[in-house]
């Protein structure tokens, strides 16, 4: 369907090829899993499989985006980060030749009756320390006699999750250790590192990484990342223009009054599009380059912008960056007091999104 309404969320498939390029940079020696659970983290899976072919496999959150990717024709391995949700799911994994994670002993159970001549591969998760999924350190030894048992040939894999790579470089070495403690003696291949483990923890990469934000050019750490390149970007245009005399307010609520007079930028995209209703004043928002600030609040379809400072530039129809292309999504999640992830997965469905060149 034709698009008459301006906002759109251009995607820049060449900056998602050069993400997977820095990843490889910095871990040259492990396999990469890439993360495009949540619809790609919102940039549309199947785009984003297509474009991320070089990948040694892809991560994913359930079965039902799994099978969407074969239905597609992505013949890569695809492992289910939370494993099975019910034991039916097992004939459906294993037709497809999913991989999975194993991270409870009932899901140890349903395999406990299946039976296969193809080997299977899973992943046992081990919880290190983010007490989220896993087997307890102590628990791996039984769990590890339960693989053995099953009667199928089993391709074993061992990973455990990061609490706090972006944050705490004690914390993280603590999870390295508990990980390589618990998993010294098995013979598998060994799979830690996130985003954030992937740029400042080298020596967690073992061998499979599992980025995801970092593909998608955002970051997980507070530093920025050198040659990350957003693959978002949202946009939209303004729609009315209208100058206010000081004192007047502006949108629901009057949360924002004119201190002098302000010229106003109405531009079409809301919180109904996934831009975040809690965005406070000030929030930057880019026209004409420049950073110009979001004032009152947010409502469903629309924001209001002060561009006083570009009056004379100012024309119906200016096109308005929200994030991405000279704004990154993290400044953006700072000023909202929340992460990136959320913004990027934010974008609603009624947002087209518009591959780019
Ligand atoms: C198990 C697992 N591995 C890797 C990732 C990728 O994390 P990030 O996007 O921080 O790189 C995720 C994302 O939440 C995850 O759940």
């Amino acid at each position: 369907m034709t698009a008459y309404r301006p906002v759109k969320a251009l995607i820049n498939l060449a900056a998602l090829s050069k993400n997977l390029q820095v990843v490889r940079g910095f871990a040259p020696n492990a396999k990469i899993l890439a993360i495009i659970k949540s619809n790609g983290y919102g940039h549309g899976i199947e785009r984003v499989a297509a474009q991320l072919t070089k990948a040694d496999g892809f991560g994913v959150a359930c079965i039902e985006e799994a099978i969407l990717l074969r239905q597609k024709g992505f013949l890569h391995r695809i492992v289910l980060l939370e494993g099975l949700f019910s034991e039916a799911e097992l004939a459906v994994a294993m037709h497809h030749r999913f991989d999975f994670v194993v991270h409870s002993s009932l899901q140890l159970e349903w395999l406990s009756s299946a039976q296969s001549k193809v080997p299977l591969n899973i992943w046992l998760k081990v919880d290190t320390g983010m007490h989220r999924l896993g087997f307890l350190p102590e628990q791996f030894p039984e769990v590890i006699k339960s693989v053995h048992q099953l009667a199928m040939p089993i391709q074993l894999y061992c990973m455990s999750h990061f609490a706090s790579a972006d944050e705490s470089y004690d914390f993280t070495q603590q999870q390295l250790n508990v990980f390589h403690q618990t998993t010294a003696e098995i013979a598998c291949a060994k799979s830690l590192a996130n985003s954030a483990a992937i740029q400042r923890f080298p020596e967690s990469h073992l061998d499979w990484v599992r980025p995801g934000i970092m593909l998608y050019g955002a970051c997980a750490t507070s530093d920025r990342v050198a040659g990350l390149h957003p693959v978002m970007t949202l946009m939209s245009q303004v729609i009315a223009l209208k100058w206010l005399d000081a004192g007047e307010t502006v949108g629901y609520g009057q949360t924002w009054r004119a201190s002098q007079k302000a010229l106003i930028a109405v531009v079409a995209i809301g919180y109904g599009d996934g831009y975040p209703r809690h965005a406070p004043n000030g929030t930057p928002v880019l026209i004409h380059g420049q950073q110009v600030p979001l004032v009152g609040r947010v409502s469903m379809d629309m924001i209001t912008v002060d561009v006083t400072k570009l009056a004379g530039q100012m024309r119906m129809g200016d096109e308005v960056i929200l994030w991405g292309k000279g704004l990154s999504v993290d400044v953006i999640a700072q000023a909202c007091g929340t992460i990136g992830y959320e913004l990027l997965c934010g974008v609603t469905q009624r947002v087209p999104r518009v591959e780019e060149g």
